[in-house]
C-alpha cells in the first residue's frame, strides 16, 4: 500500500492525517464555548526544561531543540525520556543505533524507566509504531534524518524537513501528544535546513555553550506558550547533564584575591539574576595594530566602552591590546554589564585588583555617565545572597531602594567618581 504512494498523484495524501481525517473535524465555536482553561502541561523532573518551556510540556505542542553537533541535544532528550516513570515516551533516533543509545542510557542511569527506543528514519514506519504504542511523548532525533515517502529528495533537504515537520505537527495537534524535534544548527547559527521549520513549530529552544567548557545553556528563542526570555543552565558531567539551580556559584570562578582585571557583574538572563565574572587583560601591543578581542561579549560594545574610558577617563588604550572574557563560556549581551566591564578594564589598565566582595550593575553612556538598569532590586538581592559586601550602581537607581541587610549599595552618576572611590 505504501509503496505506491511515492511518485504518483496520491503523493498529496497525508500519511498521518489520512486515517484520521474524519474523526477530527474542526468546528467553529463561539468565544463562550471555547474553553479558556490554562494549557495542560506535563511537569518533567527537569526544572530547567520546565522553566524554558514556560512551566512544563504543553499537550500537543511541537518543540524544536536546536544546537551545534556535540553540544548535548541527544543527551538532554534521552534524559527526559529516561526520567519518565509511568509515562511511555518514544525516543526515535535516526542517528544512532539502539545499542549506542543503550550505552548512553547506561551512562546516565535509567532505573525503572518506561521509555522505548526506536532506530528509524522512515516517517511512515515511525507512525506505524506510534499507532501501536500510543506514546505520551515523542522525541525525534533528528528532524534532518527523517524521510517521508511522499517526497523524493534526500533527508535533510528543505522539502523533506518541511514535509516531515508538517506531518508530525498534524499528529501532535490531533492526538494532543507533545513532540520534540532535535535539529542541528550550522556554525553560522541557523538551523540547518529551512528557516521555515522555526515558523512551523510552537517552541524553539536553543542549546548552546562552549564545547570546551562544561556549562550549557538552554534558551527559549520562540514560545507560543510562554515567555521567550527564559533560560536553563546545565553542566555536562560524565553521567549526563546536571541541572544547575544556583548558576552564580559556578560563574564566579576561583576568586583570586589579588588578580587585576577581574570584576563581577550582576546581570539578568531571562528572568534570573546571575552574577558573572568578567576578566580582562590590557597589555602594550608589541607590533602592529593593537588587538581587541572578546569571548562572550559584544566586541562593538567593548570598543565603545574603551572610547568612553579614553575620552572621559583619560586612559590611553590606543597602543594597548585589550582582551575581555565572560567566565564560564557564557554569552551575555546586557548593557547592565557595562559598569563591570569598565571596572575590569580599569583594574587591568592600572594593574590594581578589585576586592572580591564587590559587584557592579550599571549601564554606561557615551558621556561616561552611569545609568540605572532594570530590576536592580533582584540584582542586589542576588549579590547579597552570594555574600557580596558592596555593589556599585547608578545614583539614579538607589532612589527608593531600602538599604537592606549586609550589602552596601553605592550610587554614582559618573564613571570617574565610581573609579576614584574604587581605586583611590
Ligand atoms: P550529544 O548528546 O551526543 O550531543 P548532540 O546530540 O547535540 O550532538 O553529546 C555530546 C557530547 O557530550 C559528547 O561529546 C559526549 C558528551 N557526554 C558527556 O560528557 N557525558 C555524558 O554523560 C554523555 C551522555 C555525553
Ligand atoms: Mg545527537
Amino acid at each position: 500500500m505504501e509503496e505506491k504512494i511515492s511518485k504518483s498523484s496520491a503523493a498529496k495524501e497525508k500519511a498521518w492525517s489520512d486515517s484520521n481525517a474524519l474523526t477530527n473535524v474542526n468546528r467553529p465555536l463561539k468565544l463562550d464555548e471555547i474553553e479558556a482553561s490554562a494549557q495542560k502541561r506535563i511537569k518533567t523532573g527537569d526544572q530547567e526544561l520546565n522553566r524554558v518551556l514556560g512551566g512544563g510540556i504543553v499537550m500537543g505542542s511541537l518543540v524544536l531543540i536546536g544546537g551545534e553537533p556535540g553540544i548535548g541535544k541527544s543527551t538532554l532528550m534521552l534524559q527526559l525520556a529516561l526520567s519518565a516513570k509511568n509515562t511511555n515516551v518514544l525516543y526515535v533516533s535516526g542517528e544512532e543505533s539502539q545499542q549506542q543509545i543503550k550505552m548512553r542510557a547506561d551512562r546516565i542511569g535509567h532505573e525503572d524507566s518506561s521509555c522505548v527506543i526506536l532506530a528509524e528514519t522512515s516517517l511512515n514506519q515511525i507512525f506505524v509504531q506510534i499507532k501501536e504504542l500510543s506514546p505520551k511523548i515523542v522525541i525525534i532525533d533528528s528532524i534532518q534524518t527523517l524521510q517521508s515517502a511522499k517526497i523524493e529528495s534526500a533527508p535533510g533537504s528543505v522539502s523533506q524537513v518541511r514535509e516531515s515537520t508538517g506531518e508530525l505537527m498534524r499528529f501532535a495537534k490531533e492526538t494532543q501528544t507533545p513532540v520534540f524535534l532535535i535539529g542541528h544548527i550550522t556554525k553560522e547559527g541557523s538551523i540547518a535546513g529551512p528557516k521555515v521549520l522555526e515558523h512551523m513549530v510552537d517552541t524553539v529552544l536553543q542549546f548552546e555553550g562552549d564545547r570546551h567548557m562544561s556549562y550549557r545553556i538552554l534558551r527559549t528563542i520562540k514560545n507560543r506558550f510562554g515567555s521567550t526570555s527564559e533560560l536553563g543552565i546545565y553542566e555536562m558531567l560524565g553521567t549526563g547533564l546536571r541541572q544547575v539551580s544556583n548558576p552564580s556559584e559556578i560563574l564566579i570562578s576561583q576568586k583570586a584575591d589579588d588578580l587585576s582585571g577581574v570584576a563581577i557583574g550582576a546581570t539578568i538572563e531571562g528572568n534570573r539574576p546571575l552574577l558573572i565574572e568578567l576578566q580582562s587583560l590590557v597589555s602594550s601591543a608589541t607590533y602592529g595594530t593593537p588587538q581587541r578581542s572578546t569571548t562572550g561579549f559584544d566586541l562593538k560594545r567593548l570598543n565603545m566602552l574603551l572610547a568612553v574610558l579614553e575620552k572621559r577617563g583619560g586612559l590611553r588604550f590606543g597602543s594597548q591590546d585589550v582582551f575581555l572574557n565572560v567566565a564560564g563560556g557564557l554569552r551575555i549581551d546586557e548593557p547592565a554589564l557595562d559598569l563591570a566591564v569598565c571596572a575590569a578594564l580599569v583594574s587591568a589598565y592600572h594593574d590594581i585588583p578589585i576586592k572580591d566582595d564587590v559587584a557592579f550593575a550599571g549601564e554606561v553612556g557615551l558621556g561616561g555617565e552611569i545609568r540605572a538598569v532594570n530590576r536592580i532590586e533582584s540584582r542586589i538581592a542576588e549579590a547579597e545572597k552570594l555574600g557580596f559586601k558592596e555593589i556599585y550602581v547608578s545614583k539614579h537607581a538607589i532612589k527608593g531602594l531600602s538599604s537592606s541587610g549586609d550589602i552596601r549599595i553605592k550610587g554614582f552618576s559618573k564613571l570617574k567618581e565610581a573609579f576614584e572611590e574604587l581605586f583611590g
